[in-house]
């Protein structure tokens, strides 16, 4: 994808910012949460704010911290239009990962299936 004005080879994802600035505090809780998931205690975390705030970006970093740590990585989406469906994001998540992961889903999810 080109940019109107600007040389063939630029790209917009060249824009991001390779430094994460003024996070410190927000990344080290994230991390924080990352390490308690690992050690068996799960928990969710809220990011709001205004549009371009930072909140993706935050969500990207905490990604990658918990990918070096081996974690297996899930993304469920949802949008406006689902938010009379509480489950959506969880459905999207596990449409995604059964679709890749078809024989490991099947084995990891059947003992999860009622009786
Ligand atoms: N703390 C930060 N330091 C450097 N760049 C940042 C920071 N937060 C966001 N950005 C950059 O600003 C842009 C918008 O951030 P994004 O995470 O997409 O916002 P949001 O998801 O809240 O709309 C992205 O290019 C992102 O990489
Ligand atoms: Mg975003």
């Amino acid at each position: 994808m080109g940019v109107k004005g600007m040389p063939e080879s630029f790209h917009p994802a060249l824009l991001v910012c390779p430094t994460l600035v003024g996070r410190t505090s927000d990344l080290a809780a994230l991390h924080a949460l990352v390490d308690q998931a690992q050690s068996g205690q799960g928990y969710v975390a809220l990011l709001r704010g205004e549009a371009g705030i930072g909140k993706s970006r935050l969500v990207a970093e905490t990604k990658a911290f918990a990918a070096g740590l081996d974690f297996l990585l899930l993304q469920g989406n949802c949008f406006r239009s689902d938010r009379f469906f509480p489950y959506a994001p969880l459905l999207d998540l596990l449409r995604a990962y059964i679709s890749t992961h078809a024989a490991t889903a099947a084995r990891e999810l059947k003992p999860l299936a009622p009786a």
